[in-house]
């Protein structure tokens, strides 16, 4: 009797945290759904280069951005009346609706544009020292929780904040990324963003 008790005690604390998840991830929905979705599209798929893909990308990350749009910390004319109104948990529940969305492919880049790409992605510049992008966003740039996925993201927007770190437009956290993005050239930017665009 104690026995069972002590079960059915169990599955009910093991049910909840899977029934809380659920309806914060509608809730999530319903906010895409009323303006995020215009940019981002209902699955994280961006409607325009100029916009970044959100599938697939960590939650924590999402959330920590959409934090910093709304205290201003990260600045953007676009962003920063999409967030005013959102709380931290509908932060958090944003984020694991988008990261369980599956990221779609890009188109094919130029192939020599790619190897430069490629080279700096996996072996950085040893003569402008700058760190392979490998060493923190991981071999396929896959990201961790603190650190954004890159994979398959849209080349305009990956070029767009490279500039935006090396001018510090883009000034939330940015003293590892203010680094490494000043010394690239503008050709290694489009290099390394164009290749980064094609990894899955
Ligand atoms: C009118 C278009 C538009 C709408 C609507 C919009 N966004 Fe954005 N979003 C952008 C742009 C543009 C950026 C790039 C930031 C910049 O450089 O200004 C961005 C950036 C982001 C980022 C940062 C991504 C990264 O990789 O760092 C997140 C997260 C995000 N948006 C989530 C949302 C959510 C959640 C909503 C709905 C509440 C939303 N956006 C609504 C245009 C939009
Ligand atoms: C020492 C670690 C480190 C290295 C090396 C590094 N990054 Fe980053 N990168 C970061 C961190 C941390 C962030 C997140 C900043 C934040 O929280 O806003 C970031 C963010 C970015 C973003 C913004 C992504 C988005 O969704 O908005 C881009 C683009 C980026 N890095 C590209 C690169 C490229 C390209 C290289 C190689 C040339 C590189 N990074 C090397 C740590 C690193």
């Amino acid at each position: 009797m104690k026995g069972r008790f002590f079960a059915a005690g169990l599955l009910l604390v093991a049910a909840l945290p899977a029934a809380v998840h659920a309806a914060d991830l509608k809730r999530a929905e319903e906010i895409v759904g009323g303006r995020c979705f215009l940019c981002h599209g209902m699955d994280g798929e961006a409607a325009s280069a100029l916009y970044p893909r959100l599938a697939g990308q960590h939650a924590e990350y999402i959330a920590k951005q959409l934090s910093d749009f709304k205290t201003g910390k990260r600045k953007s004319d676009t962003m920063s009346g999409m967030v005013g109104d959102l709380t931290p948990e509908e932060m958090k529940a944003l984020g694991s609706f988008f990261e369980q969305k599956k990221p779609g492919r890009n188109g094919r880049a130029d192939a020599d544009l790619a190897a430069v790409g490629r080279y700096i992605f996996t072996r950085g510049n040893q003569y402008s020292g700058v760190a392979s992008c490998t060493s923190c966003h991981g071999p396929q740039g896959h990201g961790t929780p603190q650190l954004p996925r890159l994979a398959g993201q849209q080349p305009l927007y990956l070029e767009n904040q490279l500039k935006q770190f090396n001018t510090r437009e883009r000034n939330n956290d940015n003293a590892v990324m203010h680094s490494i993005a000043s010394k690239l050239t503008e050709l290694e930017v489009k290099a390394v963003s164009s290749y980064i665009s094609t990894l899955e």
